[in-house]
């Protein structure tokens, strides 16, 4: 136990909001480049902020440090420094949220933050070897129209968008408020996913997956709750999108060793290993690896299959899909 090289062993990371990647040093760089007003003097009085209650005062932390993002340039940077850590951590593909109405409620144009972002995301494919798809996430804060308008934003802007997902404050804001966003999106051909199940109820799992028609629940964690739900989410191998270190950084469960990552991945199903929003969660997708694997003694073999886990999950194609998993047969052997 605890042979594979963590960082080496190939691995995709589908649960990552951009956003959640601004370290405290970049946005005290770029609040100073654009004169934004932060509440914190120094690196150090940011870090110190970091302690969080529950999702909601996490979100708070997260949409102020938003404010310190204002250019095309900005988002680019933020985007590009993600890949680059990302790259040190052995991931091959990365599926990455962002929020575009925590920025257009500021002002900031949809076209530069997706323009910021993807042409990022072409210098980390050429670059950095790593490939990528960007899920654009609705706020389940504000209301359906709020997000019917970011659809609109979307389509009239153009580009690769791959994905819808539906992330922010859960509770009291269950999946079928966003029927005709998810379904408008799903008819313009995008893949959808959805948090559900991290602070909010089993039932939120459930709603997902009947009224938005998901293909992945972001965090669903709280399906244990219901033996019934987590023999649907096995028979149909729906795949969860797991964050250890946000799940303990935000309260959802105590501490590392009570993280039911083990159990979910021994009642049969489909676990992935990601990061959330690193910059705030205390660390990376090795971190959270490494978190599980000394905290609830992840074998080799179970470490392996969650990799594997990563790119079946994934929504790249067949082929590419084929390709990675190769490359971790061949890391094996
Ligand atoms: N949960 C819900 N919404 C979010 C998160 C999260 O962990 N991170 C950024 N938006
Ligand atoms: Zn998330």
């Amino acid at each position: 136990m605890g042979r594979v090289n963590l960082a080496a062993l190939p691995k995709a990371e589908l649960h990552l909001h951009i956003e959640g990647t601004l370290e405290p040093e970049m946005m005290l760089a770029l609040a100073e480049r654009n004169g934004v007003q932060l509440p914190y003097p120094d690196v150090d009085a940011a870090r110190a902020a970091y302690v969080f209650e529950d999702l909601q005062s996490f979100l708070d932390v997260y949409y102020a440090g938003c404010g310190a993002l204002v250019t095309e340039q900005d988002f680019y940077e933020l985007t590009f420094a993600y890949l680059e850590r990302a790259h040190a951590d052995g991931v091959r593909h990365a599926e990455i949220f962002f929020d575009p109405q925590t920025h257009m409620d500021r002002g900031i144009p949809y076209g530069v933050v997706f323009d910021g972002i993807t042409s990022a995301l072409r210098d980390g494919r050429t670059r950095l070897a790593i490939t990528s798809h960007l899920i654009l996430a609705i706020l389940r804060h504000l209301d359906a129209e709020s997000g019917m308008r970011a659809l609109d934003a979307a389509f009239a802007h153009g580009g690769e968008l791959v994905g819808i997902g539906l992330d922010s404050g859960e509770r009291g804001n269950p999946p079928e408020k966003f029927v005709d966003v998810f379904a408008r999106a799903r008819a313009e051909g995008l893949r959808a996913v959805a948090h559900a199940g991290e602070e909010g109820p089993p039932a939120y799992i459930t709603s997902a997956l009947d009224t938005l028609h998901v293909e992945r629940i972001d965090h669903g964690v709280r399906c244990l709750e219901d033996d019934a739900l987590v023999e649907r989410l096995v028979r149909d191998k729906v795949p969860l999108t797991v964050c250890p270190l946000s799940n303990v950084r935000l309260r959802v469960v105590d501490r590392i060793e009570d993280h039911p990552f083990r159990t979910l991945l021994e009642r049969g199903l489909v676990v992935t290993m990601n990061s959330d929003d690193p910059a705030y969660f205390g660390g990376y997708v090795v971190d959270n690896y490494r978190a599980c694997v000394d905290a609830l003694g992840l074998t080799d073999a179970q470490v392996l299959e969650v990799a594997r886990n990563t790119f079946r999950a994934s929504f790249l194609d067949d082929r590419a899909r084929a390709h990675y998993l190769a490359e971790i047969d061949a890391f094996t052997s």
